[in-house]
C-alpha cells in the first residue's frame, strides 16, 4: 500500500487495522517489520497520501477499492485441519464491509487463499449488501520478503482475475489503472477469478518445488562425491530452467511455501486427486527430511553427541533481510539439537530474544498427521541463550551452525572465531556461504550442504 501511494499521489491511501499496537507503530520512526527500502517509501507519503488508521469501519465506507490482506493460516482444528487454510479472518473482514458500506465497492482479495473463496466472499457481500454492488477481484502478491521494495517497483508481473461480466471488467479496469502508474501494460495479466487465486498457490508451489528438487540432489550429491552448486550451475544454465532458486539449503521456511502447498494439497484432496495430492506433498517432505538430515549430520560429526555442548546458531531468520521467523528451518534444526541436549547460543541480526524463546516453546504441527505434539520443556528452553553478537555466541563453542544466509556471516574474522572456541572446531553451514578453503586452513572441520567432508 506505501508503495502505492508512493507511485499514485492522486490517489489517497489508507491502512487500517484493528490493533492499536500495530497502527501506533506504523505511525511511528520504528516500524513495525523490517523490510529494506521500507521505511523511507512510508516517510515520504504518510501524512500525505498514505495514512494509518484503527478507525477500520470509516475508512472502508469511505473507499472505492478495498485490499483484504487478512491472514490466512493453516487450519489447527476440525475439517482440514493440518492442511485447509482458516479463512475466519476473511469471513469477518467481508461482513464487516457488507455492514458498513454505503456506496458501490471493488473488494480486492490480497491475501493469499485457497482457489473459489472469492466465491464464498462473493455471497457474503452479496447477501448482506443492502442493494450495494460489490465486485470482487483477486490480486495476488507475488513480493517476497527481504526484497518487498524492489519486487513492487519492478514486478515481473502483477495478476488480477474478476467476473467475466462488464461489471467485473470495469472493475478489473479501475484496479488495472492504478498499477499501472509504473508497471507496464503488458505486465499486467488479467485473468478469470479462479485463474488468478489458483495461480499464486501454483507459483509458490513451483518455486518450493525448486528447492526441494535441488535439496533432494544435494543428498545424492553427498553420497557420489557431486558438488551440488556444480550441479545445479550446470543444470540452471539451461536457458528452460533457469539459474534462479536453485540454491541448497538447510531447507525452505516462511510463512508461505509451506502453507500453499498444504492448502494446494487440500485443494486435491477435496476435488478427489490423491495423486496430484501425493505429488506435492512430497515437496513439503524433502523439506522437512532436508532439516532432520541436517540435525543428524551435527550430530553424528560431534562423535554422535552433542550433549552439554555449547553450539552457536549464527541466523534464525528464515531467510536474510528479514525479522520473520515463521517457519523457519531455525526451529526444526534448533529442537532437534535441543532434543540431543545441546546448550544453544543463537544471534541474529533481527530476531529477539522473545521470539526465539516463544518460536522454541511453541508447540509443532504435524501438517501429515493432525495432532498436536507436545512443547518443548521449560527445563529444554534452559538450554537456550540468545547474544547479541556472533563472537559472543560463538565463544566456547563446540560448534557452529550457519542456518541463515545474512552477509555479515561472510566477512566475520573467522581466525579470532576459531581461537576463542574448543577444538576441534566444527561448522556446519546449512546455507553454503562460507568459504571452505578459508576456514579449513584455519583449522575447521566443515560440512555444509554441499560436502561431506
Ligand atoms: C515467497 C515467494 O518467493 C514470493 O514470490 C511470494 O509472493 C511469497 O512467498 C508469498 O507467497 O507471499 P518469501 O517466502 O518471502 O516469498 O521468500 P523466498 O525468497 O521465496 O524464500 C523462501 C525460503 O526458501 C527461504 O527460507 C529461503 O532461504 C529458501 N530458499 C530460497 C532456498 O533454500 N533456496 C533458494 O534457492 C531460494
Amino acid at each position: 500500500m506505501a508503495v502505492i501511494a508512493l507511485k499514485c499521489p492522486s490517489i489517497e491511501v489508507a491502512v487500517v487495522d484493528i490493533s492499536t499496537q500495530r497502527i501506533t507503530a506504523w505511525n511511528s520512526d520504528q516500524l513495525p517489520i523490517y523490510e529494506p527500502g521500507l521505511d523511507d517509501v512510508v516517510k515520504q507519503c504518510r501524512g500525505k497520501n498514505l495514512f494509518f488508521s484503527t478507525d477500520v469501519e470509516k475508512h472502508v465506507s469511505e473507499a472505492d477499492i478495498i485490499f483484504v490482506s487478512v491472514n490466512t493460516p493453516t487450519k489447527t482444528q476440525g475439517l482440514g485441519a493440518g492442511k485447509a487454510a482458516d479463512l475466519t479472518y476473511w469471513e469477518s473482514a467481508a461482513r464487516m464491509i457488507a455492514d458498513v458500506s454505503k456506496s458501490d465497492k471493488i473488494v480486492v482479495e490480497k491475501s493469499t487463499v485457497p482457489v473459489k473463496t472469492a466465491e464464498a466472499i462473493e455471497k457474503i457481500l452479496t447477501h448482506n449488501s443492502k442493494g450495494i454492488n460489490f465486485q470482487i477481484l483477486s490480486n495476488p502478491e507475488f513480493l517476497a520478503e527481504g526484497t518487498a521494495i524492489s519486487d513492487l517497483f519492478h514486478p515481473d508481473r502483477v495478476l488480477i482475475g474478476g467476473r467475466e461480466t462488464p461489471e467485473g471488467e470495469k472493475a478489473i479496469k479501475a484496479l488495472k489503472d492504478v498499477y499501472a502508474h509504473w508497471v507496464p501494460e503488458e505486465q499486467i495479466i488479467c485473468t478469470n477469478l479462479w485463474s488468478a487465486e489458483l495461480s499464486k498457490l501454483a507459483a509458490n508451489a513451483f518455486l518450493a518445488q525448486r528447492i526441494s528438487s535441488v535439496n533432494a540432489m544435494s543428498a545424492l550429491c553427498e553420497a557420489t562425491g557431486a558438488d551440488v552448486s556444480q550441479v545445479s550451475h550446470a543444470v540452471g544454465k539451461d536457458t528452460r530452467i533457469g539459474p534462479k532458486f536453485l540454491n541448497a539449503s538447510v531447507g525452505f521456511g516462511g510463512s508461505c511455501f509451506q502453507k500453499d502447498i498444504l492448502n494446494l494439497v487440500y485443494i486435491c484432496e477435496c476435488n478427489g486427486l490423491p495423486e496430484v495430492a501425493n505429488y506435492w506433498k512430497q515437496v513439503i517432505k524433502i523439506n522437512d527430511y532436508q532439516k532432520t538430515r541436517f540435525v543428524n549430520r551435527v550430530v553424528s560429526s560431534m562423535f554422535n553427541t552433542v550433549s552439554g555442548k555449547k553450539i552457536a546458531i549464527l541466523g534464525f531468520a528464515f531467510k536474510k533481510d528479514t525479522g520473520d521467523t515463521r517457519e523457519t528451518p531455525a526451529i526444526d534444526v534448533c529442537k532437534g539439537l535441543l532434543g540431543d541436549k545441546a546448550q544453544l547460543s543463537i544471534y541474529d541480526p533481527q530476531v529477539s530474544e522473545d521470539q526465539i524463546q516463544r518460536d522454541l516453546s511453541m508447540k509443532k504441527f504435524d501438517w501429515d498427521h493432525p495432532i498436536h505434539l507436545q512443547p518443548m520443556s521449560p527445563t529444554s528452553i534452559k538450554q537456550v541463550r540468545v547474544v547479541w553478537d556472533a563472537y559472543e555466541a560463538t565463544k566456547d563453542a563446540h560448534a557452529i551452525c550457519i542456518l541463515t544466509e545474512w552477509d555479515e556471516f561472510k566477512s566475520l574474522d573467522y581466525q579470532k572465531i576459531y581461537d576463542n572456541m574448543q577444538k576441534p572446531a566444527f561448522l556446519f553451514d546449512g546455507r553454503n556461504i562460507a568459504d571452505l578453503e578459508k576456514l579449513r586452513q584455519i583449522g575447521f572441520i566443515f560440512r555444509s550442504i554441499r560436502f561431506l567432508g
